[in-house]
């Protein structure tokens, strides 16, 4: 069979039985749609399929052949991710967490702070030696050993995602006894050496107005997502300061917050009606494009979500822009035809990047991108159960969720109780579901073609025309988007804490 006929057909049985994790049997090869929605929705499979990908995730952490503590990108040597990239150990290391805060087994617990142990000791010999860009470095060798070639740099979305993790172990700490591990390890006012967390909160703060490369480390300019997630890490650092009683740090971090927040403004682009995620720059006097629309403004926002969050979730520039991101993909990859609701997401529109090398057309679905939207239509299900008002830029969002399902006019307002509430919020949740059902169908497709034998992983990114996984295989970021975007689901129905 041509391969591609060959996806197909696997296509059809993957569907009927794709779990991202086989932690049990397929039971529901023959059921109706509607019922293997139920049984891969059930919280129990959902439980089990989240702490399989966890346990995955997990094997990039102290890989064999690193230092303890380093978190891999990935095990690929084709291409090779072979290296510790502060923003994807951040996110990795931020699950890691979470997971703490949710699973009160006394083993697992200590075997999560014991991971988080190493992962400030590992991260700290990495901000101590640096590099050419001090701790702007995008990534080091698993030793902690500088990597010195040419790279796009500096990237200064790094240090505050790593204040991110730590501020949140931080405040798990807190509550569990662990104050000296706070106090004289994570946060010291030792001016001379700084400590984890200020160090990196000491680098952001009188640099935000920097521009840096972004996350896919290809523009030098002032981007949407690195200001946001600097953002966060200051507002939740000036509240660790307070609780310290470090009132020169609440100032320092506090006002760099507070011009984070006014310059974030400026992404909004009133004529196109989305925000923009990179704002144009320059690169050594070379002026760089902007770019409007990126799957990285959505990151921004799932990743922010909650306490110092610059955007709400359900903001509607940020609602416009997913829509709009969402309209822009489904007309680009061949995937998607044929795809209504749902669709398989990428960076941005015209991306080059093959996931080896980069040429026109080159680019292609990621795994990462699309749990972020499932992520993204969990959290607005959640956030909207206290009611919505419907404007002319969440619209064509919610719409699209909603499909037949009723009609959303401009100006109406839902109220819970309202049956058409309920269903809008039912609606996302399937949404969200059937972006995950990509990344499912995906990695059954793979396992039909490669057989058996093959150990399962979900890769980097999604063939555009085959629907096969590409890239670097075992992506430690592609299983912590998918854990986070299913701890998310778990949620829904939880009240939102309010800041
Ligand atoms: C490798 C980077 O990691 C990737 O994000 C980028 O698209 C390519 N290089 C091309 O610059
Ligand atoms: C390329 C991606 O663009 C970048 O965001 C990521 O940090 C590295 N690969 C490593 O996964």
């Amino acid at each position: 069979m041509r391969p591609l006929l060959r996806d197909a057909a696997a296509l059809a049985v993957a569907l009927a039985t794709s779990r991202i994790v086989s932690a049990g049997p397929p039971a529901h090869a023959a059921a109706s749609p509607s019922a293997l929605r139920n049984a891969r929705t059930a919280p129990r499979a959902l439980e089990s399929e989240r702490m399989g990908l966890f346990r995955r995730m997990l094997d990039d952490v102290s890989p064999a052949y690193g230092r303890r503590g380093a978190v891999t990108a990935s095990p690929s040597r084709q291409p090779n991710y072979r290296f510790d990239w502060t923003r994807d150990g951040a996110l990795t290391m931020r699950q890691v967490v979470a997971e703490l805060r949710a699973n009160r087994d006394p083993v697992q617990r200590l075997q999560n702070v014991a991971r988080l142990k190493a992962y400030t000791l590992f991260s700290w010999r990495k901000v101590i030696r640096s590099g050419p860009a001090g701790l702007g470095e995008p990534k080091s060798e698993l030793s902690g050993r500088p990597f010195r070639g040419p790279w796009g740099r500096p990237q200064n979305d790094g240090p505050a995602l790593r204040a991110l993790t730590h501020l949140e172990f931080a405040d798990w700490l807190l509550g569990h006894g662990e104050e000296s591990y706070v106090k004289d390890i994570l946060y010291t006012r030792e001016r001379r050496t700084g400590s984890p967390i200020t160090r990196d909160l000491d680098y952001v703060a009188p640099r935000w107005w920097e521009a840096s490369f972004d996350l896919w480390e290809e523009k030098k300019s002032y981007h949407l997502y690195t200001r946001a997630v600097q953002h966060q890490a200051l507002v939740l650092g000036a509240k660790l300061a307070s609780r310290l009683g470090d009132s020169a740090g609440v100032a320092r971090y506090t006002e760099a917050a507070h011009q984070l927040h006014k310059a974030l403004q400026d992404h909004w682009d009133p004529q196109r009606g989305v925000l923009k995620a990179t704002l144009p720059g320059n690169d050594h006097g070379r002026p760089t494009e902007g770019r409007t629309l990126d799957s990285a403004v959505i990151l921004a926002a799932i990743q922010t979500y909650g306490e110092g969050a610059p955007f709400e979730i359900t903001d509607p520039r940020i609602l416009s822009t997913a829509h709009a991101l969402e309209e822009a993909f489904r007309r680009e990859y061949p995937v998607n035809r044929g795809r209504r609701g749902a669709v398989a997401i990428g960076r941005y529109p015209g991306d080059a990047y093959t996931g080896y090398d980069s040429r026109p057309g080159g680019g292609n679905p990621w795994v990462l991108t699309t749990a972020a939207f499932a992520e993204l239509h969990y959290r607005v299900a959640r956030e909207i159960a206290g009611g919505l008002a419907v404007t002319g830029s969440n619209r064509g969002f919610l719409q699209s969720a909603l499909g037949d399902a009723g009609q959303l006019r401009e100006g109406m307002r839902l109220r819970p109780g309202d049956a058409l509430l309920a269903e809008l919020r039912s609606r996302l949740t399937d949404k969200g579901d059937d972006y995950l059902n990509i990344i499912r169908q995906t990695e059954a497709v793979e396992r039909a073609a490669r057989g058996p034998r093959w150990v399962e992983a979900l890769s980097e990114q999604i063939n555009k025309k085959t629907g096969r996984f590409q890239g670097a295989e075992n992506l430690g970021w592609s299983d912590s988007s998918v854990v986070s975007a299913l701890r998310a689901r778990s949620e829904i129905d939880t009240p939102p804490t309010r800041s």
